[in-house]
């Protein structure tokens, strides 16, 4: 088995305060780690749960691919990350297997991890990151 943990849950919310504000009085969470990843167009807030994250993401401007799904879809989930040893041969696995990739080659994500991304078409309609730590 290539997966090793959930890394994250993705959540696309419009107000990044107000979603962090809520999972704080629901659940008493707090941020674990807080980032704006520009090449994404997005900010990200992980909320920790155990040794996964809750990850809350709003974009940072209307051109990033975040805007776009909550135009199109709304807010709520958005991507699963699955934390893998190794991206590139995880990747390399996927794409074996028939799926189809967004990103070629593994490259930087947020928290200084290795990431790639697969299209939901091809994935039984989950947009899937791939997350080496
Ligand atoms: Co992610």
């Amino acid at each position: 088995m290539i997966l090793t943990e959930i890394d994250h849950v993705a959540i696309a919310v419009k107000d990044l305060e107000a979603a962090i504000d809520y999972y704080k009085r629901a659940f008493g969470a707090t941020v674990d780690h807080r980032e704006v990843v520009e090449s994404d167009g997005v900010e990200e807030a992980l909320l920790k749960v155990a040794e996964s994250y809750v990850q809350l993401l709003t974009p940072t401007r209307d051109d990033s691919p975040v805007a776009k799904a909550i135009e199109k879809r709304g807010e709520g989930l958005h991507h699963i990350g699955y934390r893998v040893n190794d991206c590139g041969q995880a990747l390399a696995s996927m794409v074996a297997a028939g799926a189809t990739p967004i990103d070629k080659a593994p490259r930087p994500g947020s928290r200084g991890t290795t990431v790639a991304f697969i299209h939901p078409k091809g994935s039984f309609g989950t947009l899937i990151e791939l997350v080496q730590e």
